[in-house]
This record gives C-alpha cells, sequence and structure tokens, in this order.
C-alpha cells in the first residue's frame, strides 16, 4: 500500500484523496439569501446527516484553497443563520453543476441555473421546486477548522421542516427507485444511484449473528464462497443441526441425472433443481463437491438461507 502523511502532500493531493477514498458522497444542495436579499445556490458534497433527534445535518462551505477566500454560502449562513438544504437527482445534475460555478454574490444563482424558487414555510431561502426533496433548516454552529487556505466550515444545522414530493414516495418512504439521487465521487466523476446500482442487505437487528470466527474450516476455505457469501452465512445466530439437515434434505426426489444437466439449471437460476442433480448426481457415485457449493452459494444470492445453510452444512458433512 502506499502509505502517507497528509502534511507530506500538497493541498491537492490531500483534497483529491478525501474525494477518491470517499464517495459517493451525498450532495446537499445549499440554498440561502444574502443580508441584501440576494438568493444564493450552490452544492457541497463534504455533507451528511448526524442525528436523528434532532434532524442534524452538516455540511462544509470550506475556504477555497487557491486564494483562501470564502464562498457565499457560508458568508450568508453567518449572516442570517438560515439554509434550505436538497437532494441532488439525476434530472438536475448539470443545473447543479452550473449552480457550482463562482457567481459573483451578487448573482441569483436560481436565475443563473434555471431553477423555479418557491417560498420556504419558516425561513427565508427559498425552495428549488425542481428537487424532491428539501429540508428547511437553521444554523446551530458554524465550527471553522483552523482558517487556512482549503479548511473547512463546519456548519451544523437542525432541519425544521421536510418537504417531500409525493412522486418518490412509496408508503410513506421514500423510494430509492423513484428518488434517482446522484452522489459525488472523485475528478469529474459522479455515481448515478438507480437500477441495479441499488441493492438491500438485511439489518442485523436485535439477533447477533454467530460471527466470522464461528464458522468451519470446510466453509472458509471453499474456494466457490465469496467473502460477501462468509459474511451473510456468519450473520446467521447459527447453523443448522446436521441431523434435521439430513432429515430434510433425505426427503429430496431424486432424478436420472446427468452432469450436463446441472449448468444448464444453474443458469436458468434454479438452485432447487441443482441441488436434486447434485445429490442424483453423488447418489451414483459420481460425487462433486462443487455442484453442492455452487448450489449453496445461488441460494445465498438469492437470499434464501434456509436452503442455503442446510445445503452448506450438507456439503461440509459429505465432502
Ligand atoms: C458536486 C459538487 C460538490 C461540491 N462540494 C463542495 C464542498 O463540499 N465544499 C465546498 O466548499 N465546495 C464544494 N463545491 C464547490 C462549490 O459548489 C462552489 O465553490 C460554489 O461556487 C460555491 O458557491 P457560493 O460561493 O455561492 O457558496 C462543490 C461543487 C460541486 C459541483
Amino acid at each position: 500500500m502506499y502509505s502517507v502523511e497528509p502534511k507530506e502532500l500538497e493541498l491537492r493531493k490531500r483534497h483529491g484523496f478525501l474525494l477518491g477514498g470517499i464517495a459517493p458522497r451525498p450532495i446537499a444542495f445549499v440554498s440561502t439569501i444574502s443580508k441584501d436579499g440576494v438568493n444564493n445556490l450552490a452544492p457541497f458534497s463534504f455533507f451528511n446527516a448526524f442525528g436523528a433527534n434532532p434532524p442534524t445535518i452538516a455540511f462544509s462551505p470550506a475556504r477555497r484553497g487557491r486564494d483562501n477566500t470564502t464562498k457565499d454560502t457560508y458568508q450568508n449562513l453567518l449572516d442570517t443563520g438560515e439554509c434550505v438544504v436538497h437532494a441532488v437527482t439525476f434530472d438536475i445534475v448539470e443545473q447543479m453543476n452550473l449552480a457550482s460555478s463562482e457567481f459573483a454574490a451578487d448573482v441569483d444563482e436560481f436565475l443563473k441555473a434555471g431553477f423555479t424558487p418557491l417560498d420556504s414555510h419558516l425561513v427565508k431561502p427559498k425552495r428549488v421546486k425542481e428537487s424532491p426533496f428539501h429540508m428547511e433548516c437553521k444554523l446551530i454552529d458554524m465550527v471553522e477548522m483552523g482558517g487556512g487556505a482549503g479548511s473547512g466550515n463546519f456548519a451544523i444545522c437542525e432541519v425544521i421542516k421536510y418537504h417531500i414530493s409525493e412522486d418518490i414516495m412509496t408508503d410513506g418512504h421514500i423510494d430509492p427507485y423513484k428518488i434517482d439521487l446522484v452522489g459525488r465521487n472523485g475528478g469529474n466523476y459522479y455515481t448515478r444511484a438507480n437500477g441495479d446500482a441499488l441493492f438491500e442487505i438485511a439489518k442485523p437487528g436485535l439477533s447477533i449473528g454467530m460471527g466470522y470466527d464461528k464458522l468451519p474450516d470446510y466453509i472458509k476455505k471453499s474456494d466457490v464462497y465469496t467473502a460477501n457469501d462468509l459474511g451473510k452465512i456468519a450473520m446467521q445466530v447459527e447453523l443448522p443441526p446436521l441431523e434435521e439437515v439430513k432429515t430434510r434434505i433425505g426427503q429430496i426426489e431424486l432424478l436420472d441425472a446427468e452432469p450436463e444437466m446441472f449448468d444448464r439449471h444453474a443458469r436458468l437460476g434454479d438452485y432447487e433443481m441443482m441441488l436434486k442433480i447434485a445429490l442424483s448426481l453423488h447418489k451414483k457415485g459420481d460425487s462433486r463437491k462443487i455442484f453442492f457449493e455452487r448450489t449453496a452459494k445461488l441460494a445465498l444470492d438469492f437470499d434464501d438461507l434456509d436452503f442455503a445453510l442446510d445445503v452448506v452444512v450438507y456439503t461440509g458433512n459429505e465432502f
């Protein structure tokens, strides 16, 4: 690994490693108003939420690296103590990018970037109609991280009102498939959170998994199970007892199988049939551990944990 202390790097590089390694970052699209009443809009990806009671978010309108000047958002927040933070969705990324241009303080960035201003309910800064998620906020604190060029200004805000478009909601929740959020990576890269980029992992909840250290070697040493498969198995409270597994698997009807049938059913994602074929071949004396492990792996991919664990335990016992 390349290991280095930030003090050995020039500022650009220090910044670049943060941007590349901490990604994709959510983007706060921040609306403020100057003390002279000019609307301001700018994106900030040094941004996140930090607590729900009260709802607390923070972002960093940092000092410019090139000349240590401050940004309009920072000044407006200090002057007025208010902002509206919006989500950035795919259909407004180009306009968001336009709003990040260094327009002068007296330029209305709603006008420049082509956004429609909406009145807020509890604060003065306007809301961006084209974003489906708005948070009206009060500044709680501005923590300045040193005051040097490129230093962060940690704008900590309390959310005092949410506005959520019905278009992005399902059953009262924000639907990740509908909101189509965009995140910021290093360089000029962005990530679009939609389609295949979205996936689910069940939370551990209150049940405590057995942990990686409790996995038997026959699971850990498999060439088929990936690190994620092992993680999924280790999340389970325990492996099913062998006797119960044998009973369940013993009830499966066998068939007159040939090895080439296995791959055909694997391509179809039919792990139940794969197990039937693997068992039938096993019975005929044509034993292949890899068939069982591939079956278990596919069941894990489909999150059929009960089925997968039976096959995992059975395989460990038979081979
Ligand atoms: C996606 C994106 C994320 C950005 N994130 C930050 C950030 O976290 N902090 C920052 O100081 N500038 C960030 N910038 C740059 C500011 O948006 C830019 O300096 C802007 O002109 C500031 O506007 P203002 O002077 O109106 O506040 C980002 C720009 C883009 C396009």
